[in-house]
Formats: C-alpha cells, structure tokens, sequence
C-alpha cells in the first residue's frame, strides 16, 4: 500500500467494534513471524491476517494490545529505530511515529511486552489472544498470567478467563467495509488482467511455466505484491489435478488450458479461475462441457444475495452439472438418484465457493448452529463450478481428460451480486475474440 493511501481512522475504528466485542479484558494479536527460506534468505514477509485488519502495520515483529472497558486503549509494541539495522533491512517506524501514524494511544518496544503485559493484566477480568495457535505464544501468555498470579498476596487480581479472540475477528471479517471493497475491486481488476494477458500468451509448444510467468508479471507489474497463492497453469489432463502447481508440461494444441490465479493486494486476495483452448477454437466436446460448467455458475450466481442461504448457490450448481453429466453419458439413471446417491462426485468433487478476503479461503464460518448461514449484503465470495473428466473405459472418448472450472469473485448485496471479476473474458464468443486479437 502506498503510505500515502493509509487511512488510519478504517482501523482506529475496527480495533474499537473489536473493543466493544470483547466487552472487558484484553487482547492481544500479535503478527506473524518472518519465515526462514533456508539458511540466511527468508521467505517474502507476509504479516498476519487479523492483525493487519486491525492496524495497517506491516513490520514484523508486532504486537497489538488491546486494553477493552469503557474507554478503550489500543497498544502497538515494535521494533526500535535502529541505524545499523536499517542500512541491512530497510525503515522501521519505530513506537513513537508508528504510534503517531497508525492511531495507537501509545507504542512500545517490542522488548518491552514481556515485561507491560503483566502489568496491563493485573486486575483484568480475561485475556484474549490466537489460543493454540503458536506453542511458543501459549507459553508467553501463561508466564504474563502466572506472573501476574505471583502478586496474589499485594492482592492482584489475575485474569481467570482465557479466549480465543479468533472467533470474533473470525466474524467480523466477513463482512467488508468500503475500504477493503475498494482493495478488493481493485486486486479483482488486477487479476483479470493478468488472465487476458495469459489469454493472449497462450500457444501450442510453450509451457505452462511461461504463462505463469506471464501472470506473475502483470500482478506485479499492477502494483500487487504477491500471488494470492501459487497460480494453476493446467494444460489437457492436468486441469483435472485440482490443486496441479508444477506447471511444467508444454501446451498441445487441441487441448483446454484452466488457469486459476489470484493476486494479494495490501493484503487482499482475487482468486479467478478460466478455461480457454490452447489453440483458440474449442472442439465440439469442450464446447459442451465449457458451456455446462457456465450455466452451472449461472444458476449458482442467481442464488447469491442477501437472505438466500450459504449452500444454496451450490445446490443450485450441483443440479444444473448432474443433469448434464446425464446428457453427456457420464452418469446413468435419473437426476433424482444422482443428487442422493452424490454419483456426480465422481466428476465435481469440490465445493462451489469459500468466502475470500484478506485470507483467499478467508474466515467466517458457514454453518451457525448447525444451519447453513444466510448471505448478507458486503460478504465476499467465490463461485467457481467446475467438471473434470479423468480418462477412463466407461467415458466417452471425446470427453476423456477434459477439465473445465470458472471461477468468479462476488459481493452479496440486497439485489442480483456483483461481480468483482468481470473484467475477464468467459463467454466463449469473448475468449475467442480476444484471443484472434493476438498477432
Ligand atoms: N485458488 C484456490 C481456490 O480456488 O479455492
Ligand atoms: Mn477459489
Ligand atoms: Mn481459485
């Protein structure tokens, strides 16, 4: 994110719904560490998820404190300024500018959380933090706890609740504000370009590995930061290995090429999925498995808005591929017993969408109380049907290693959804087009 972009009264605001939320006690979120590569190189610095919803901050080694009750305090620990670290690693804010420009009511060293949070503990009700996620943290919380035990007989009162503050954060996020809408439409747009240069890049004898290439380059080019995960570049028979990633096999002419490729922009992910010929025409059998899988996703998008429930866009997929996998010889017998006895499996073994945000599987359960949760305007999701056909004896040979998914990203609103990702092509006459445009 471009600094001068950061508005930090969207996450002032977040960290006090978070504040009301937990009611009394205090959370603590800390980031996520930086991951060694192998010996001295590390892996791209990622932050954490929650706590990058709550605080823009993407240095590591972070913590956020969030002390709950009538007035609410946010703390943020940091790193220190540091002359000799920064000419190796670059800026640091340091506690007091990044306590200044991110809206904290007061920042710390990072050196100095094991020695406060004893202290910010003493006489609270409870402690919230990510329980059970990082063995060495759960560590660090029951010393801070113990620690504050200690002081029993000055008569110091001990936090006796422990929760995990995931599953607040966990709803919350589901439901997006403008500011990360405007993230999302743009990281959305950014993607479905790097798919019509795909398109445009596609031919028989290159290799997978180029049109990953292809994709990589027009994210970054964009101003995206990373993947959102590693991208799918799946020609012929590959397209039916759902989560293919080698991307090493040459692209044959008369084959389909599926490719599922996302970027993560200031942290928000796109996750689009097309399929296209590698040589421009589809043959008459991918023509009507291609076809199938969009009505599929027409008839699953339709069910998106709000009120309607979680499963039923994916019901409504569901039909619309085992009617046609009884039209295509794929399946015998009737429509009713291939819903019950789930034959279609078989052919669409996965589900037709996840909610995406910050995390490309993001947070947010899909079941409340046993039931399947209804849709409400501002929640983000995919809709991605898709039908893969492995090669075997009993499947018509013009089918066999066909694989085909569309996959979209929405926003639930109170009328028809909105389709973030509109910007690349599906319907066949525009895949063709747009790739006769190619010199
Ligand atoms: N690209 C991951 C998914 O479609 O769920
Ligand atoms: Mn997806
Ligand atoms: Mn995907």
């Amino acid at each position: 994110m471009k600094m001068t972009d950061f508005e930090p009264a969207r996450y002032v605001a977040r960290r006090r719904r978070l504040a009301a939320a937990v009611a009394e006690g205090v959370a603590v979120l800390p980031t996520a560490p930086e991951r060694v590569r192998n010996r001295d190189s590390h892996y791209p610095y990622r932050f954490d998820s929650h706590f990058w919803y709550l605080s823009g901050f993407a240095e590591p080694e972070a913590v956020l404190v969030i002390v709950a009750g009538k007035e609410p305090r946010s703390l943020l620990f940091c790193r220190e300024r540091s002359a000799e670290r920064e000419i190796w690693d670059g800026f640091r804010h340091g506690p007091e500018a990044a306590c200044e420009r991110f809206g904290f009511d007061a920042a710390y060293p990072i050196a100095a959380l094991d020695e406060q949070m004893p202290k910010l503990l003493a006489e609270q009700p409870a402690l919230h933090y990510p329980v059970g996620v990082d063995p060495a943290w759960d560590g660090r919380a029951m010393k801070w706890l113990n620690a504050v035990r200690e002081q029993a007989r000055a008569g110091v009162a001990a936090p006796q609740r422990l929760h995990d503050v995931r599953a607040l954060l966990d709803e919350m996020r589901l439901l997006k504000d403008a500011g990360e809408l405007g993230v999302m439409r743009h990281a959305a747009t950014i993607s479905a370009a790097a798919h019509r240069r795909a398109m445009q890049a596609t031919r028989a004898g290159r290799f997978e590995y180029e049109i990953e290439a292809e994709l990589l380059y027009e994210f970054r080019r964009r101003g995206a930061q990373f993947p959102a995960y590693w991208p799918i570049v799946a020609g012929g028979a590959n397209a039916c290995v759902l989560h293919y990633v080698s991307n090493n096999a040459a692209l044959r002419d008369g084959d389909l090429l599926l490719i599922d490729a996302g970027c993560e922009l200031d942290g928000y992910a796109a996750d689009i999925t097309r399929t296209f010929p590698v040589s421009r025409r589809f043959s008459p059998a991918q023509r009507d498995v291609y076809e199938l899988v969009l009505e599929a996703q027409r008839a699953a998008m339709s069910r998106v808005r709000a009120g309607r429930r979680w499963n039923e866009p994916h019901e409504a997929a569901v039909r619309v591929l085992a009617q046609g996998m009884l039209d295509l010889k794929l399946l015998a017998g009737s429509l009713d017993e291939a819903l019950e006895k789930e034959t279609y499996k078989r052919f669409y073994m996965h589900r037709t969408g996840h909610w995406l945000g910050l995390d490309v599987h993001d947070t947010g359960d899909y079941k409340l109380a046993g039931e399947w949760r209804a849709l409400v305007a501002g929640m983000t999701l995919t809709v991605e049907p898709g039908l893969y056909i492995r090669a075997a004896d009993d499947v018509p040979e013009a089918l066999r290693d066909i694989g085909v998914r569309i996959e979209d990203d929405v926003l639930v609103t109170d009328g028809e959804c909105e389709v973030l990702t509109a910007a690349a092509p599906k319907s066949i006459a525009d895949l063709e087009a747009l790739m006769r445009d190619v010199a």
